[in-house]
């Protein structure tokens, strides 16, 4: 049969694709930092490469106005199916350097693990379906569905111009199904696919006091001060029971329905375990609701970063002029990042004391996402899984966002296969993000597995 054609052929070449993918790893395609725009499009132009190479023959890059996409297609199956798989080639910052226990970006493997920056976060995850396609492309040489191919270099900063670009080329884009492996199996052994996703509102709050730094001796108590404001601000967000304070917050949040609560309670989950991995004396979260129920369908609000005043060597009895909190709220269906905009704005109104001035900025704004679990997709998915991981998948949620899903549904009316190939201790964002390459090229079999489901 054509699959074990296939399959010969990426188990023949499991090196190949490891070299592969340590030369994409090791481009610093950070997209956040504009020292890096010429290394994000290098990667572009790696991807774009790759793709032409293994038979996409029209892969190309597309000038938005910040990082170019990467598009590619190739519809050999008239009247059949038709996918589109999405995948980011940029990555975070890897900053702060020092607890890298290696160079972000020259990638070595420990433990069966590959580390680097990009590691998992997207570009091993989304390297496995180009590896996938090369199997089907070097073997039987065509393609058993019609699959187009999205890769962004924006997804980590929020970027604006994929949506465009989507909005504009919907007769262009239009499929039966987005395939995207961006998110985590359950755990090591436990694959899943993803049904959920959170959205999210993120802000920044800027207090001001006086118009320059004081002396906190001379004129403390007589003027406000902006660090205070803000923890007064700050505070009043979110009670002892971990509700958010917000007014209306809660009215739009669609309950969990009662087969998810006993689906999430059947997952092979320890709290326990979970707290002594993460090294927290105790886990906090929203009263009357699970550690899995919290991280995956329950709102949450965190601040993300604080500045203001003296905060470096030794103390400074300063006054500041200023103060500033990064922070944002996960959101779950059906709250609206507009609305929730409008009532944190009005809560800020309310909680900012008197003698000073504020200023609120907006970053990322995504609905949250939840895709069918029955649909003909999400069944192919499931044998893919089960043929590439040895064991059919749990069905997940996640607490992160992946702003293309809801994109996708909105501007193609389609849903989104999650078939994320990741760990929860993969570090994705933090320093030694890893990937297994165990799960790597699992994942490559099952991305070639699910084309030939897909067509069935
Ligand atoms: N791949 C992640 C999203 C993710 C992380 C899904 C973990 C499931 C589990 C994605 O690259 C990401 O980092 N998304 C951002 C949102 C974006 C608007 C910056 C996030 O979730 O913070
Ligand atoms: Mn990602
Ligand atoms: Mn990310």
């Amino acid at each position: 049969m054509a699959i074990d054609r296939v399959d010969a052929y990426l188990h023949a070449h499991r090196g190949d694709f490891e070299e592969g993918l340590k030369a994409l790893l090791r481009i610093p395609s950070v997209s956040a930092q504009a020292d890096h725009d010429a290394d994000t499009r290098a990667a572009a132009t790696f991807v774009r490469d790759d793709l032409a190479r293994i038979g996409f023959a029209d892969a190309a890059l597309i000038e938005t106005a910040r990082h170019p996409l990467v598009y590619a297609e190739r519809l050999d199956a008239p009247g059949g199916p038709t996918v589109l798989i999405y995948g980011h080639y940029d990555v975070q910052p890897p900053e702060p350097l020092d607890p890298w226990l290696s160079d972000p970006f020259e990638p070595v493997v420990r433990d069966g693990n590959i580390y680097a920056r990009g590691a998992t976060d997207d570009k091993g995850q989304m390297f496995t379906h180009l590896k996938a396609l090369e199997g089907w492309l070097e073997t039987v040489g065509t393609l058993p569905v019609n699959v187009k191919v999205l890769i962004e270099g924006e997804e980590e900063i929020g970027g604006k111009n994929l949506e465009a670009f989507v909005a504009d080329r919907k007769a262009k884009l239009a499929c039966d199904y987005a395939v995207i492996s961006d998110t985590s199996q359950f755990a090591p052994g436990l694959p899943a696919i993803t049904y959920g996703l959170k959205g999210l509102a993120y802000f920044e709050v800027i207090v001001r006091g006086a118009k320059a730094d004081l002396h906190s001796g001379m004129f403390g108590g007589a003027v406000a001060n902006p660090c205070n404001a803000l923890a007064t601000i700050l505070a009043s967000l979110k009670g002892a029971d971990g509700r958010v304070l917000i007014d209306g917050f809660y009215d739009p949040v669609r309950p969990l329905e009662d087969w998810e609560r006993a689906e999430f309670a059947a997952l092979p989950f320890s709290e326990e375990a979970f707290r002594a991995k993460l090294g927290v004396t105790s886990l906090e979260g929203e009263a009357g609701y699970t550690t899995l129920e919290r991280k995956w369908a329950r709102p949450t609000c965190d601040v993300h970063g604080l500045y203001g005043g003296y905060a470096g060597e030794g103390p400074k009895t300063v006054l500041p002029a200023r103060a500033g909190a990064k922070l944002s709220f996960r959101l779950v269906p059906d709250q609206d990042p507009a609305t929730v905009s409008a009532r944190f704005r009005a809560h800020v109104a309310k909680a900012c004391p008197p003698g000073v001035t504020y200023e609120i900025l907006e970053h990322h704004g995504a609905p949250a996402v939840l895709v069918g679990v029955d649909s003909p997709g999400v069944r192919a998915a499931a044998r893919a899984i089960e043929a590439g991981f040895g064991r059919p998948p749990v069905f997940m949620r996640e607490g992160g966002s992946i702003p293309v899903v809801g994109l996708f549904k909105a501007q193609l009316g389609v849903d989104t296969l999650l078939v994320g190939w990741g760990q929860d201790d993969d570090n994705l964002h933090g320093p030694n993000e890893k990937f297994s390459l165990a799960d790597f090229h699992r994942g490559i079999k099952a991305s070639a597995h699910l084309l030939a489901e897909l067509a069935r």
